[in-house]
């Protein structure tokens, strides 16, 4: 496993549509595992393939403060969502900043696996803002268009 380089806010590669992923190999096998060690390296709780440079529709997320449960979504498709949540989100691509977004509170995903077996999930709050955030990311979206007000630099918040 290796760490992969995170792309930030200016790479245009972060803004480009990033390609269903039509069977598994062992390099797209390699890029999931880089993923997860890169995410929890960086402290992220998601990380898509087109941070890393791969325009590939492929997310790692683990929200869980132990860092112990990863999620693997291969061609990620929000199936249904419900209620909706403000709050403080940021992104790897977008170092030292934090900025309140809407999203549901409730999201249902289906995706494939890393076996490319159908899987479907199920988040509230964290997770499904996670959700999200990163299948934006897909579509070449980053969080900074839907942000409510400014965008915070995470430093001015901990001086306050
Ligand atoms: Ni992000």
């Amino acid at each position: 496993m290796a760490i992969r380089n995170i792309r930030t806010m200016g790479d245009t590669v972060l803004n480009k549509t990033a390609k269903v992923i039509t069977e598994m190999n062992d390099r797209t096998q390699i890029l999931i595992d880089d993923m997860l060690e890169t995410m929890y390296e960086a402290q992220g709780v998601g990380l898509a393939a087109p941070q890393v440079g791969i325009l590939k529709r492929l997310v790692v997320i683990d929200v869980t403060p132990e860092g112990d449960s990863p999620i693997i979504l291969i061609n990620p498709e929000i199936i249904e969502t419900s209620g909706e949540q403000t709050g403080d989100e940021g992104c790897l691509s977008v170092p030292g900043k934090v900025g309140v977004v809407t999203r549901p509170n409730y999201v249902k995903v289906k995706a494939l696996d890393r076996n490319m077996e159908e899987v479907v999930y199920e988040g509230e709050g964290l997770l499904a803002r996670a959700f999200c955030h990163e299948i934006d990311h897909l579509d070449g979206h980053l969080y900074v268009e839907k942000v409510e007000g400014k965008l915070y630099n995470v430093s001015d918040l901990e001086e306050e």
